[in-house]
């Protein structure tokens, strides 16, 4: 079957995968309105494409916190790759290094984070930090990261609790037995407690920042208001994500809040973007509208179910060529062509 677009890499993850492991990936929140919406806000909006610009030299690269990276697309933390793959984060850290982008490892990774290091050296890593109540185990990952090369320290914010995934309560999921996460071993037992912390709040980035220095990004912002407490609170970086649409279901389409968090970002830390990404012209969109880089989350997972580490080089390849020509058919040569006036902005 030729994979053309990520939805074949989709389907093919949804007939192959065990049924619990494919609803764990596709779930939302409740009634997955953010999950969905997140990919439908796209479709409203539309370009202002500009014709007879020279496009025949192309230069998609971009940097992230300096760094440089092929194209504006990077692979977003996910949990329990092992599902996908048996290769699991080992085969994600290969692919993301093929194609010279980041890949920003979960604390729930089912591979160690020196394996998933050893795996693919040199490939640009950033660490994503749960907050566990036990902070000792969250300050030894950290520095254990930190240690190995990763890059960046990237501290979800949206789950102070896990999302209601209705399909993952019917199922009662669980990990199966031969799949750990290994980067916790012993520091809590999955299915039984919430090992996060819920008492977490913005102090914390100051004890996070007396562990490490590395740069800390910020996941899970979707307003104006934290987006101005982040850049207070001295991160370098902002995602903007509702977590896929699996945390507050009604929570705005990660496209439909990037306007504002921009705005107020104002230019002075990195803003980037996840949640609902499929083809090229989205990341051109949300480039148009002030990212600097966007994260897939479930078409990586996708990939790796199809063919482990070539599969998801393939939805790689597949995201860069499309927005290599999506930009071109706009009218920009180079990354740094794009922006607002690309979209019907006043339409959104
Ligand atoms: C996630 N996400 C997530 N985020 C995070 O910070 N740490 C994690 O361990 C996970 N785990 C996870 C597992 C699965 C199966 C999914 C689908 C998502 C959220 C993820 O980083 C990202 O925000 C979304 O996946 C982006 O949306 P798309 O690209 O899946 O639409």
């Amino acid at each position: 079957m030729a994979m053309v677009q990520l939805s074949d890499f989709e389907a093919y993850a949804k007939k192959y995968l065990p049924k619990i492991a494919w609803d764990f990936f596709a779930a939302g929140a409740d009634d997955c309105s953010t999950r969905d919406e997140n990919i439908l806000a796209y479709k409203r909006i539309h370009f202002r494409p500009r014709m007879l610009r020279d496009v025949s030299v192309m230069d998609i690269r971009t940097k992230l916190l300096g760094t440089e990276i092929s194209f504006p697309l990077g692979i977003a933390p996910t949990g329990f790759h092992q599902l996908a793959w048996p290769d699991g984060e080992k085969s994600t850290a290969r692919a993301a290094r093929a194609l010279n982008t980041c890949y920003i490892t979960s604390t729930y990774s089912t591979c160690t984070l020196e394996e998933i290091s050893a795996a693919a050296p040199g490939g640009l890593r950033w660490f994503q930090l749960y907050i566990h109540r036990n902070r000792a185990v969250s300050q030894q990952l950290v520095q254990r990261a930190e240690a190995l090369g990763f890059q960046g320290l990237v501290l979800t914010a949206d789950l102070p609790y896990t999302g209601k995934r209705r399909d993952d309560v019917r199922n009662g999921f669980c990990l199966p037995p031969h799949i750990r996460l290994k980067n916790l071993e012993g520091a809590f037992e999955v299915c039984k407690m919430n090992p996060l912390d819920p008492s977490v709040t913005w102090n914390d980035i100051y004890w996070l920042k007396s562990l490490t220095r590395l740069p800390i990004i910020i996941k899970g912002i979707l307003t104006k208001e934290d987006a101005e407490l982040a850049v207070r609170h001295g991160v370098q970086g902002i995602i903007v994500s509702n977590h896929g649409g699996r945390q507050l279901d009604g929570a705005p389409a990660t496209i439909d809040a990037l306007v504002e968090v921009v705005e107020a970002v104002h230019g002075r830390v990195e803003v980037y973007l996840d949640g609902g990404i499929r083809k090229g012209s989205d990341i051109l969109k949300a480039l148009a509208l002030g990212a600097k880089c966007v994260f897939i989350g479930r078409p990586a997972l996708w990939g790796l179910a199809y063919k482990g580490e070539e599969g998801l080089q393939e939805v790689l390849r597949i995201l860069q060529d499309e927005f290599r020509l999506s930009m071109a058919l706009a009218g920009c040569a180079s990354v740094s062509e794009i922006g607002q006036h690309l979209v019907q902005f006043s339409k959104l």
